[in-house]
């Protein structure tokens, strides 16, 4: 993938975040989703890639764009696979809440795991961990290891998890464990990605989310050097034949960054749409501008880009503005 790409994906981010943005604390997800994903959707047109999606919005018959399969991009090449969340953390969004995102990962065709809507256990951590911890091993043993190799004591560590009763158990264990906990009501993209950023103070992030957005977060760390190891949930037998059937052999098996997204190169691309622990959300500065924030990212070269963008709206044929009432 030339590294042109990494611009243009942040143009189709930065669009759905605009679109996002207007719904901000309005308690209406479903629109704000929506908004989201016709804009990122339309500016894909403009993108010069033979790209299909992996990871997307749905299946064919319960999305109307953005849908797994869809074909999206201008040009005959290169081929790749595309996972996108035009707006990853609905809830956060409609309540106005941090670290909302719009994000998209490519890869070279093949390359990313097409990844079945469901659940998956998940254990991130940042560079200096990577390479050091295995999903199975019990949090305190992680714990042991990630307080090592980011040289502070267990103490000072501190695990992002989603506030969820089936997270009950590993709560409890982190506690006891003696290190920190963030419980964070949605979005573990963004908690993902905070273990590669030390600013962040977050440590770990472990427990079960969506499995699309494992994937997603996993383009993230190969960009930034740090792992994620995962394992798929199905959580009954039509979901474990789903799996079967999107070619993934043994759903039980631990999945690797490489089984995640394959090779070494990869783009990801987010844009804030709240603000968040690494990138501020869309302000709207008074008349037709408004300003983005986003971090793009290349695997291959591991070069991390911030772009600072201002936008004049009047100016944007697809921003659809939302009316007053
Ligand atoms: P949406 O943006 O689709 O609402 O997903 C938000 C999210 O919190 C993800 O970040 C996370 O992986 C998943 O939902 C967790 O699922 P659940 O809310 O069912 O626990």
């Amino acid at each position: 993938m030339e590294r042109e790409l990494t611009l243009e994906l942040v143009r189709v981010t930065e669009m759905a975040a605009l679109a996002a943005a207007q719904w901000m604390g309005r308690g209406r997800k479903n629109a704000a989703d929506g908004a989201a994903t016709n804009a990122m959707r339309t500016m894909f047109d403009s993108v010069c890639v033979n790209g299909t999606v992996v990871i997307g919005e749905g299946e064919m018959d319960e999305a109307p764009m953005l849908y797994i399969g869809e074909k999206v991009g201008n040009a005959e090449t290169p081929e790749v696979d595309v996972a996108v969340d035009p707006l990853e953390g609905t809830n956060i969004l409609a309540k106005g809440l941090p670290n909302a995102l719009s994000v998209i990962a490519m890869a070279d065709k093949g390359n990313l795991l097409h990844a079945p809507d469901m659940y998956m256990q998940k254990l991130a951590v940042g560079p200096r961990a990577a390479g050091k911890i295995h999903l199975d091993d019990p949090i305190e043993k992680t714990l042991e290891i990630v307080a090592k190799a980011n040289n502070k004591r267990i103490v000072d560590c501190t695990v992002m998890i989603l506030d969820r009763p089936r997270h009950r158990e590993l709560i409890e264990a982190v506690r006891k464990a003696g290190a920190r906990v963030r419980l964070i009501g949605d979005g573990d993209v963004a908690s993902a990605l905070a273990t590669a950023f030390d600013d962040t103070g977050i440590d770990i992030c472990a427990g079960i989310g969506g499995a699309p957005e494992g994937v997603i977060a996993a383009a993230a760390l190969k960009c930034l050097g740090g792992e994620m190891q995962a394992r798929l949930v199905p959580e009954d037998d039509s979901e474990y034949r789903r799996c079967l059937s999107m070619g993934i052999e043994d759903p039980n098996r631990i999945l690797t960054m490489d089984d995640l997204v394959r090779g070494n190169d990869a783009i990801f691309a987010a844009t804030g749409v709240t603000d968040g622990e690494l990138l501020k959300g869309v302000r709207f500065r008074g008349g037709e501008i408004a300003e983005t924030y986003s971090l793009v990212m290349r695997a291959k070269s591991r070069t991390l880009r911030y772009i600072n963008t201002v936008h004049n709206l009047k100016y944007k044929p697809h921003y659809d503005l939302i009316k007053e009432s």
